[in-house]
Order: C-alpha cells, then sequence, then structure tokens
C-alpha cells in the first residue's frame, strides 16, 4: 500500500477481491501506507476498514516515530522479527479467521537492505515455535534481491503454507506450489499510483539518481492506480497451499 492513493485503491478493490474469491483472511503490507513512509495507528484503522485483517511491514516501519507506542500495543501490526532483539514491537503473531488460527512471521532480507539478524536462522526459530500452534503460517519476506527472497522460500518449503515477498513494489510472474507444499511469490507488487517510480513522484526520484543528492520523495498524487495481491488457498488441516493466484488489476482511476 502506498500513501493515500494505496488506501483508497485498497477501499475500492478489496471488499470485491475478497467476495470474488471467496477470501477468509486477508494479510496486507502497511510500511509504505501513512504518505509514502511509514505507518500511523489511523491509517492502520484505515486498512483494517477496508478489509484487511493482519499487516506486516518492512524496513520503513519506524520512520513515523508516534507509531513505536501503537506496535507494543496491538496484536494485528507486526514488524520484521529479525530487528535486534529490543526493537519495539513483534515479528509473528496470529489472528482467526473461518475457525483458523492463522499464524504470520514478517522477515527481512540482508542483500542492499538495512543491517538485521540472519533472517534464515531467525524465521526457522519462529515456524518452529508456530507449529505447536498451527499447521497455517504465511510469512512475508521484505527483501530487494529475488534470489534471497526465493532462497527464503525453498528454505521453508514443506514448512509453511505460503511465503511471498514485498519492498519492491514491482509484482513478478512466478507464482507456484513449491514441491513440498508451500505457495510463493517472490513479490507480491504494489497496490497505489501506476504512474511515478514505485509509488513515487517521478521528478524527484529522477534528480536523486542525477545528482546523486538526498531529493525529498512525495507520493505519486495523479494518474492511474493498480491493485496487486495474491490469493493462496490452504488446506486447514495439513497447511498445504493447493492454489496461488496472483492478481494485478491496472487502470483503477
Ligand atoms: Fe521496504
Amino acid at each position: 500500500m502506498v500513501g493515500g492513493p494505496g488506501r483508497d485503491t485498497l477501499k475500492r478493490c478489496l471488499s470485491v477481491t475478497r467476495e470474488q474469491y471467496k477470501v477468509d483472511a486477508c494479510i496486507a503490507n502497511g510500511e509504505n501506507a501513512a504518505g509514502g513512509f511509514g505507518l500511523t495507528a489511523q491509517t492502520a484503522e484505515e486498512m483494517f476498514a477496508s478489509g484487511v485483517d493482519f499487516i506486516t511491514s518492512g524496513n520503513h516501519i519506524f520512520d513515523k516515530r508516534e507509531f513505536k507506542a501503537y506496535l507494543e500495543t496491538t496484536d494485528r501490526v507486526i514488524r520484521p522479527a529479525n530487528y535486534p532483539p529490543g526493537v519495539p514491537g513483534k515479528g509473528s503473531g496470529t489472528f482467526r479467521a473461518d475457525g483458523v488460527t492463522i499464524g504470520v512471521i514478517n522477515i527481512m532480507g540482508r542483500t542492499f537492505m538495512p543491517p538485521v539478524d540472519d533472517p534464515f536462522r531467525c524465521v526457522r526459530e519462529l515456524v518452529d515455535r508456530m507449529r505447536h500452534e498451527t499447521p497455517v503460517i504465511i510469512v512475508d519476506i521484505h527483501a530487494e534481491t529475488t534470489s534471497e527472497k526465493v532462497a527464503i522460500g525453498r528454505f521453508l518449503d514443506g514448512e509453511v503454507s505460503a511465503v511471498y515477498g514485498t519492498h519492491t513494489h514491482v509484482q513478478t510472474s512466478d507464482e507456484q506450489i513449491l514441491a513440498g507444499g508451500t505457495a510463493y511469490l517472490t513479490d507480491v507488487g504494489m497496490t497505489g499510483p501506476a504512474d511515478g517510480v514505485i509509488g513515487m513522484e517521478t521528478r524527484a526520484v529522477l534528480d536523486r539518481f542525477q545528482s546523486g543528492l538526498s531529493e525529498r520523495f512525495s507520493v505519486q498524487k495523479t494518474g492511474p492506480n493498480q491493485f496487486c495481491a495474491a490469493v493462496v488457498r490452504v488446506d486447514r488441516q495439513s497447511g498445504r497451499a493447493t492454489d496461488v493466484k496472483r492478481i494485478f488489476q491496472r487502470g483503477i482511476p
């Protein structure tokens, strides 16, 4: 979700999509929902009101300083689990949908990303613990490189229901059920402005790339929007995924 356009597009598209695919539970990444950088209590509540059940995040989750307090109290918004001990918030959580406990884990990659602890070791520990609670576990790997995300997918194949990537804002077309029964998609993409550069106004991004100076970015407010998602069907007993469908709706006013 990127900024106001992302939240508006979510409002417009999510309820229809939930109905169309008979979706029982919806997890969304909200790290860019507030003005393109971070999340606030109000924007999180707006996402919940649009039909999101649980929010994951990434490297921008602490951009709005006041959100730290909310992260300490909420059980529906998590931040990457492999931040060092003592960082506010939790890196995993559960919620109930259609009588099933759904476990969600958020981890962050290390290649071209802020320095964090080993995502492989961290996610392994969390999955081992969570499997005592539920076989239905969803992992958001927030990372820059495709290879690191594919590696996490292979690493967790057969142990979680789904692994999908976030952070690049560019959807990949490699949705698949891996050999062990884990649904996988390298990057789920972005809901927000289709123009601009991954949600931000083009001019400032070009200026930064060309000058090397740190330009202030603003969310692209004009032009069409896009809605990106993935729908995963999971066997509630075994936790194995049986189907994954990628959604990319363009040209949303
Ligand atoms: Fe990110």
